[in-house]
């Protein structure tokens, strides 16, 4: 998959490295978004300790739209989205990925996506791993359009409450031409 299905706008958000400042705004989005019902583990806390963390990747999406009532320019931008994986020697775990409600269905998601991809090919990994809660249909449609597909499923493994499908996506050698 690639960027070039996105539909863009002058508003696009544009996708940057996270930075300390975001720590707050990710921690909300995935409280909200991902982590609904369940135990708070991404808190501003855990997610600043990612940041920090050089097996870490943490790419935000962030707009000039709903600017924040700060002093300078690149904390002014909103947060709209963000992707946090792990990297590991030969393989990468999508921990974390989510976009705002107001901005689904843009290409921001895939975005995000094909961002932490490109730095996962230029660090060597051949695949990417993640787990999405079963009744996260959406989710499940995203990471099956994004060329992921089921490895199987972890019974209760959400605060022994819901179950997890593991999904896979391998990442194919691309050469020079
Ligand atoms: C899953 C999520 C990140 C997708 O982000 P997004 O920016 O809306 O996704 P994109 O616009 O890049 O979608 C790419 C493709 O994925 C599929 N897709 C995305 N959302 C979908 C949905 N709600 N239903 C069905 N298919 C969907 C579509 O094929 C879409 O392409 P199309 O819009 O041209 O049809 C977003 O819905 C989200 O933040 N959900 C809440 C958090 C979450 O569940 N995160 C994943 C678990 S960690």
């Amino acid at each position: 998959m690639s960027v070039s299905r996105v539909k863009r706008s002058h508003t696009h958000p544009i996708i940057r490295l996270a930075n300390s400042r975001d720590t707050c705004d990710i921690a909300l989005l995935s409280r909200c978004e991902i982590e609904y019902g369940l135990p708070w583990a991404w808190t501003p806390e855990a997610v600043a300790r990612a940041i920090g963390d050089s097996n870490m990747n943490v790419a935000v999406a962030v707009s000039d739209q709903g600017l924040k009532p700060q002093t300078d320019s690149e904390s002014q931008q909103a947060l709209c989205g963000f992707a946090l994986v792990y990297f590991g020697r030969t393989h990468a775990h999508i921990n974390l990925l989510a976009v705002s409600k107001n901005i689904r269905r843009r290409g921001v998601g895939r975005e995000l996506l094909d961002w932490q991809i490109k730095s996962a090919r230029t660090a060597g990994i051949r695949y990417l791993t993640l787990e999405v809660r079963r009744t996260n249909r959406a989710a499940q449609d995203f990471y099956r359009d994004c060329g992921f597909e089921l490895r199987d499923t972890v019974s209760r493994y959400y605060n022994n409450k819901e179950d997890a499908l593991r999904m896979i996506r391998k990442l194919e050698v691309q050469h020079e031409s």
